[in-house]
Parts: C-alpha cells; sequence; structure tokens
C-alpha cells in the first residue's frame, strides 16, 4: 500500500518586483510516498529550490504572492503559524542543501551541532545527544565517529561535509528528507557515493525523499518517480521507467539528449538550443515553444495543460501521441547502443 506523504496542490509562488513579477512557481502539483524518491530535474531558475522552500515555510510571505496547498500528514503547511513550521522542520521534514558550508556553522564541532539539533526538538541530556549524534555519524558512513564528531566542518573533506549534513537531516527521524542540489559542489564518484547513501538511507528508514537536480542523469539511478519542471511549471511527471524509456515532452527529450548515458554511446549529444524565459515575461502558450524543434500552430497561443496520457504518467504537450512516439525514435537513432 502507498502511503502519501507530502502532496502539493497547484501550488503557485509569485514575487512582485518592481520590473514585473516574477511567475517563480506557477501551478505546481506532485505527491511524495513514503519510501520512494521523487527526482526534480529542470534548468537553473526553473523554480525547484523555491517549490520546496515553499513547502518548508521559508519564503518570505511578505514579499512573496502564494497560493494553492502544501498537504502534509493532513494539514496544509501553507496556513501553518511560524511555531508549528519550526517544529515542523528538523524533526518531521529533514533538508540538505548544494553547500554545507553555508549551512553549517564554522566555528562549532560537527557532534555538537547535531546535537543541538536533538536538544531544540527532544527531552533528552546533553550526554545522550552527544551519543546520539555520534552515531548519526556512523549511519552515514564517516569513519571513526567519535573523533570525527569533535572535528570542526573545516576538518571535513566535502563529500564527508555532506554526509554530517545527512546525518543532520536524519537525526530526528523525519518521513521526509528535501535534498536541493545536494551533490552539485563534488566530484562525480563523491557524488555517486553521496546518492548512494541517501538512497540506502531511505530504504532503511523508509522515509520519502525530494532529491533536486540540473541533470536528469543525475537523479536517474536514485529516483523511483522523476518531475521534469520548466519556468515554473513541470512539463512530464512519471515513474522513473516512464520518464526515462520513454519521454513525451520534448524538453525532457532535449535533457536527455544533452546527457551522456552509461548504457547508450552516444553518437551526438544534442544541447537544447537557447535558454531559459525570463519569469517576469514567460512565452506565452507553451513556455518552451521558442527553443522546441517540433512547435507548431498551437504552441505559442494555447497553454498546454499536465495531462495524463495513461497509467499516470503526465505531459504538457501539444503534441499528438505518434507524434511524440516518432520524436522519441528520432532521438534513439542518434544514439548506438554499445555492443
Ligand atoms: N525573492 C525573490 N524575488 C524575485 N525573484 C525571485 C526571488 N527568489 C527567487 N526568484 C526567482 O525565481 C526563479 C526560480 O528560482 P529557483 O531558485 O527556484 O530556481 P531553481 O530551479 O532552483 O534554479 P537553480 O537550478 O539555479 O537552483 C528564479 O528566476 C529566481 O531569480
Ligand atoms: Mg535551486
Amino acid at each position: 500500500m502507498s502511503e502519501v506523504l507530502l502532496e502539493v496542490r497547484d501550488l503557485v509562488v509569485h514575487f512582485p518586483t518592481p520590473d514585473g513579477v516574477v511567475k517563480a512557481v506557477d501551478g505546481v502539483s506532485f505527491t511524495i510516498e513514503r519510501g520512494r524518491t521523487l527526482g526534480v530535474v529542470g534548468e537553473s531558475g526553473s523554480g525547484k529550490s523555491i517549490t520546496f522552500l515553499t513547502v518548508m515555510g521559508l519564503i518570505n510571505r511578505k514579499s512573496a504572492r502564494v497560493s494553492g496547498e502544501v498537504l502534509f500528514e493532513g494539514r496544509n503547511l501553507l496556513e501553518a503559524t511560524t511555531e508549528e513550521l519550526r517544529h515542523i522542520r528538523g524533526d518531521r521534514i529533514g533538508m540538505i542543501f548544494q553547500d554545507p558550508m553555508t549551512s553549517m556553522h564554522p566555528m562549532y564541532r560537527v557532534g555538537d551541532q547535531i546535537s543541538e539539533a536533538i536538544l531544540a526538538h527532544r527531552n533528552v541530556g546533553k550526554r545522550e545527544a552527544g551519543a546520539r549524534a555520534v552515531e548519526a555519524l556512523r549511519q552515514v558512513g564517516i569513519p571513526a565517529p567519535e573523533q570525527r564528531a569533535r572535528q570542526y566542518p573545516h576538518e571535513y573533506s566535502g563529500g564527508m561535509r555532506q554526509r554530517a549534513m545527512i546525518a543532520m537531516a536524519l537525526v530526528l527521524d523525519p518521513d521526509l528528507l528535501i535534498a536541493d542540489e545536494p551533490t552539485t559542489a563534488l566530484d562525480v564518484t563523491v557524488q555517486a557515493q553521496i546518492l548512494e547513501v541517501i538512497d540506502e538511507l531511505k530504504q532503511r528508514l523508509n522515509i520519502g525523499v525530494a532529491l533536486i537536480s540540473h541533470s536528469l542523469a543525475t537523479v536517474a539511478d536514485v529516483s523511483q518517480d522523476v518531475m521534469v519542471m520548466y519556468a515554473g511549471r513541470p512539463v512530464e511527471r512519471g515513474t522513473r521507467g516512464e520518464v526515462f524509456d520513454a519521454p513525451l515532452h520534448p524538453y525532457t527529450l532535449g535533457l536527455l539528449s544533452s546527457v551522456p548515458r552509461v548504457d547508450v554511446r552516444v553518437e551526438r549529444l544534442v544541447p537544447i538550443e537557447g535558454s531559459p524565459p525570463s519569469l517576469i515575461n514567460v512565452p506565452p502558450g507553451c513556455a518552451f515553444h521558442p527553443r522546441c524543434p517540433y512547435r507548431f500552430d498551437p504552441c505559442d497561443r494555447d497553454v498546454p495543460d499536465l495531462r495524463d496520457r495513461g497509467g499516470g504518467h503526465d505531459d504538457a504537450c501539444h503534441l499528438s501521441a505518434e507524434a511524440k512516439a516518432a520524436n522519441r525514435r528520432e532521438r534513439l537513432d542518434m544514439q548506438e547502443p554499445v555492443t
């Protein structure tokens, strides 16, 4: 039985600025289930971080117009008080960000920072909190955690700092982990290790995970569900298999064609031409149409709805199913299986 942990319905986050309204998030809906990872993918500025910062109540509501629903454990977090949100963050929802150096205090020992989180949320003594912090560091694969707990963040390597952040995010046993570009600052081998740690903990603790990344390839191995975002909206949503093996939206095809894959030898990498639009002047119709090689008559006029194309695989595109299948074949023709 699947258990929905987080349900976001039609989330809108607009920032009024002197230059116009920035439509950072413009109608985003998705669910995250227990025991599953949702990979959230899109180019820079597509609204990934703002979506999840809003979920966590970390957006300054005075500077933003926010609407929609963020349902977590039966409550709409958009209506929660600051105090309630503070309790939910850390305790029920853990977070990790791209650069642990900015999320960790440079002047405090790593073990003490984790202990502080425990002491702030749990009725335990200092000794017990310290022991739990060491245990948390052990769980994320930090060797000699007793000694490491007494060190400062700068004494850790980048990969170890990110492991320590994961330890801190999970030490209170949350149901949901939000990981926003957790591996971008790391080299490729360490990236893979960190994703493995997250995946292993997800299974062991049976939590839900949101894994945010620029790259579809990064989330591929560890996500069960995928949402592709463009200009503040989801353009495709489905299981990993659906989105990878039978992509529907031209933008997803573009993302897949512009990254090398291990399982196919790519003859020709085809980057998506152009750049993402300004979120103040989003193109009319489909926001992707100026960059879309398959655009036709309605694309610069009508906004395509995100629609179920069968079995819960959704996309927002005017092309027919046949045209999408043909585009997919064309893309695959450019790639030669490794023999
Ligand atoms: N306070 C704000 N006022 C105005 N615009 C903002 C504000 N905060 C964010 N934005 C804009 O919202 C858009 C979405 O930002 P967001 O950080 O969610 O993108 P992202 O998909 O996470 O990108 P990246 O991959 O670079 O992290 C950006 O164009 C950003 O400039
Ligand atoms: Mg971001």
